[in-house]
């Protein structure tokens, strides 16, 4: 828009259409954005209404006084309606963004469900933490084990009426050897085999029987097995231990007792009970695993001198341990994976 002089006349017409294309802009303006626009367009500098103003100084004395009502009322009227269209536009914008911005805080969050952690991982965490509190390593070893593994440096003879009584799932073909582990007592070997002595391992983890899926037994568990080599070690150091590890996971009252057993990789070996004070039905022992001093045989096996040095080893089952821990009394909840199972136990066994 340029600043020569104009040539339009000021006329009550010219004055007239002017006013009606501002007030048809300020009516047209949906937003305020719009309004700026039709304000810079109608009333501002460049304007048609601010230059019939500028044209005042060149009309003749006698009519200054009545062209400057005229177009004085017209930017008036103008500005006017500008002002009042302002004020509506923004109060309807407040509004707008109010509703936009409208948080309802009776309705329930959009959540995911969580679901729970299993107990089984839970609690098999707890007894890790136990032993890795004594300064234990956690090791693990293949569900999928070497029947030399399993067995054969476990002691076990070939015929030794014990291999049966493990009911062991044997994979094909048999001519490999191959088993899927019965007990985590493995990963005592491999432990020996592939650490540097002394040896602190707790090894929890899956294994496989040949047994009826019931309310007390399930074909695939999991056991937690321990096993210290080091010089010096005897029995008092294995029942020193579990009852530490009895009294962290069923309360200070809690003790363990041994009963003479056989194990062929133990020597001593002891049937291992657990004195349950806070048991549903009333303190009482209850049996809770296996262990003894490491047979010299399997010392031997993993090529450690057992002249020079002595272990023990204990294995448990941690199904059976849940079961009497919290009062489960079908073990085949822990394996049907309905979460409603899982959420009674929260994140914390
Ligand atoms: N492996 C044995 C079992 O599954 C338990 C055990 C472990 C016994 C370690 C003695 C020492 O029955």
């Amino acid at each position: 828009m340029s600043d020569a002089p104009e040539t339009t006349e000021i006329t009550p017409e010219a004055v007239n259409s002017a006013v009606d294309a501002a007030l048809e802009a300020i009516a047209a303006a949906g937003d305020t954005a719009t309004l700026k626009a039709a304000r810079s367009a109608h009333s501002a500098e460049g304007s048609p209404l601010a230059k019939l103003n500028a044209r005042l100084r060149d009309v003749p004395n006698d009519k200054k006084a009545e062209f400057g009502k005229l177009v004085g009322q017209a930017r008036g009227r103008v500005n006017q309606a500008f002002a009042a269209r302002e004020e509506e536009l923004a109060a309807a914008e407040t509004v707008a963004r109010l509703e936009a911005e409208r948080v309802d805080i009776t309705a329930l969050a959009a959540r995911a469900r969580v679901g729970a952690r299993h107990p089984i991982s839970l609690l098999q965490e707890q007894i890790a933490d136990i032993f890795v509190g004594m300064g234990w390593e956690i090791a693990e070893g293949p569900e999928l084990e070497h029947e030399w593994f399993n067995f054969d440096a476990l002691n076990f003879d070939v015929d030794h009426p014990a291999r049966q009584m493990q009911d062991t799932f044997f994979v094909d073909p048999v001519e490999r050897h191959l088993v899927m582990r019965t007990h985590t007592s493995p990963v005592q070997v491999r432990s020996m085999l592939e650490r540097d002595l002394p040896l602190y391992v707790l090894c929890p983890g899956r294994v496989y029987r040949t047994d009826e899926f019931d309310a007390t037994h399930l074909p695939v568990f999991t056991q937690f097995e321990g096993i210290v080599v080091d010089k010096g070690i005897t029995m008092a150091h294995l029942k020193g231990t579990l009852d530490h590890a009895a009294k962290v996971l069923f309360g200070a009252e809690a003790k363990t007792r041994f009963r003479a057993n056989f194990f062929p990789f133990t020597e001593p070996s002891a049937e291992l009970d657990l004195w349950h004070p806070t048991f549903k039905g009333g303190a009482r022992w209850i049996e809770w695993g296996g262990c003894g001093m490491i047979n010299p045989n399997v010392l031997r096996a993993a090529g450690i001198d057992p002249e020079e040095y002595s272990g023990f080893a204990f294995g448990m089952g941690i199904e059976r341990t849940l079961m009497f821990r919290s009062d489960v009394q079908d073990m085949r909840d822990m394996a049907e994976g309905d979460v409603r199972f899982s959420e009674q136990f929260g994140m914390v066994v």
